[in-house]
């Protein structure tokens, strides 16, 4: 099913997909959810997120567009899972009239319009499929009780670890993780989403070379203290060049994340000028955390404490927490494994209750075209039988 699937996205052009939704309008491109109506897609009621990037507002040969192109670049790379969006396909297609009355104002006239000679303009963008979710992490904590009750917490975080955990076998870092960059799927599992700013490393220590000008993560508020050091640091210096040690900096946002889906707020309000000295160090110490509420187990506000560690050496890594959590907490884990294939059962329940209805409706259908043939080939008859009839009765009048 998936292959089949693979292969009819790959004939995808965007008239293909039905537009339903606009889920999102950002500064790199606008997402809709839509299905698709290739003949042959084995199932044409499934939501994808498909992503129209605004690469058509800059020529081919801009380092802008390689930056929006990165984020399927990366993600083509990487095998499926659970915790990060599924890629499906990319291509560049006509622009369709459905997309473009959604468009901000700025770019609407530019992908449909007129040029100066009045001439009807159509323009060709660049688009990105992925598996649909229905909410990002903000909208669903929108309305849930501060602080989060743990059981949920704790599940949120063990998938962000895991999709984390995931992308590090690649050698690739999110850099920009985010409480919008993160969605929930149907089952109610994390799902990292938006790797524009994603970068996949050379080596497995996870260092980049840096020159002066080049962009390092996609948000300030959690880049951890030692990366937005590092980068100050080289921005001072006389050739602006050097390398930043990306290794310990998901763990760092995670430990953020934390804060934000527990209580909504950042552990630091004025996170990183608040704490950056004059020759850009960016500094605290453990003992500054603000503390997460006594309702979470201890040692649950440990292992977020350690992800939050300002030295980077002394900092747990990703791979380091989920082994903690999965050790403190076993019947959590299990019990939410239970309950993640409940879901699924209950999904692909649903599937078959509905590919049966739709079996017995289209043999109703089969039946009732059979019966109509059936009496459309007795009235043939009929009919034949009649003008046989009349033929020789006719006949035999011309010859009286
Ligand atoms: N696969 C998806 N399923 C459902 N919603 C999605 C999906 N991908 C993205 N979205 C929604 O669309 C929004 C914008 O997507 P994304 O972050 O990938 O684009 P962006 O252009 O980088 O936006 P921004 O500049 O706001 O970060 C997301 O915050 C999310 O709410
Ligand atoms: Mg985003």
């Amino acid at each position: 099913m998936e292959v089949l699937e693979l292969n009819v996205l790959n004939t995808a052009t965007a008239e293909d997909f039905k537009v339903l939704e606009v889920i999102g309008v950002g500064q790199h491109g606008m997402v809709v959810s839509a299905t698709c109506t290739i003949p042959g897609h084995p199932n044409p009621e499934k939501l994808y997120a498909v992503k129209l990037l605004f690469t058509f507002m800059h020529d081919f040969t801009s380092a802008i567009r390689n930056a929006y192109e990165n984020e399927w670049a990366v993600l083509s790379k990487i095998l499926p899972h659970k915790n990060v969006v599924r890629y499906w396909a990319q291509f560049i297609s006509l622009i369709p009239l459905s997309f473009v009355p959604h468009l901000p104002d700025y770019i609407r006239s530019y992908a449909a319009g007129k040029d100066r000679s009045g001439e009807s303009v159509r323009r060709k963008g660049q688009f990105v499929v992925f598996d649909y979710h229905p909410t990002s992490l903000r909208s669903w904590l929108q309305d849930r009780p501060v602080p989060l009750p743990f059981e949920p917490l704790f599940s949120l975080i063990q998938d962000l670890l895991r999709g984390i955990a995931h992308l590090q076998q690649y050698r690739v870092a999110h850099l920009d993780l985010k409480l919008d960059n993160v969605l929930v799927s149907a089952e109610g599992s994390a799902v990292l989403c938006d790797f524009g700013c994603s970068h996949q490393f050379a080596t497995p220590d996870m260092i980049m070379s840096y020159r002066h000008g080049n962009p390092v993560g996609g948000n300030k508020a959690h880049l951890s203290p030692d990366i937005i050091t590092q980068y100050n640091h080289l921005k001072q210096s006389k050739d602006g060049q050097g390398e930043i040690d990306f290794s310990q900096q998901e763990a760092w946002a995670v430990g953020v994340l934390v804060h934000e889906i527990a209580m909504g707020r950042h552990p630091f309000v004025d996170y990183p000028l608040g704490l950056t000295s004059a020759r850009g160090v960016v500094s605290y110490a453990l003992e500054d955390l603000p503390p997460l509420p006594d309702q979470y187990p201890k040692s649950f506000r440990s292992i977020a404490r350690e992800l939050l560690h300002p030295d980077m050496a002394r900092r747990i890594s990703v791979k380091e927490a989920l082994k903690q959590l999965q050790l403190c907490f076993p019947k959590s884990a299990e019990r939410r494994e239970v309950e993640r294939l409940l879901a699924q059962l209950k999904a692909v329940q649903l599937a078959r209750d509905l590919a049966e209805q739709k079996a017995s409706q289209l043999m109703a259908e089969r039946d009732k075209a059979l019966l109509e043939a059936r009496e459309a080939r007795r009235e043939l008859k009929e009919y034949s039988a009649r003008c046989k009839e009349l033929e020789q009765g006719g006949g035999e009048g011309g010859r009286e």
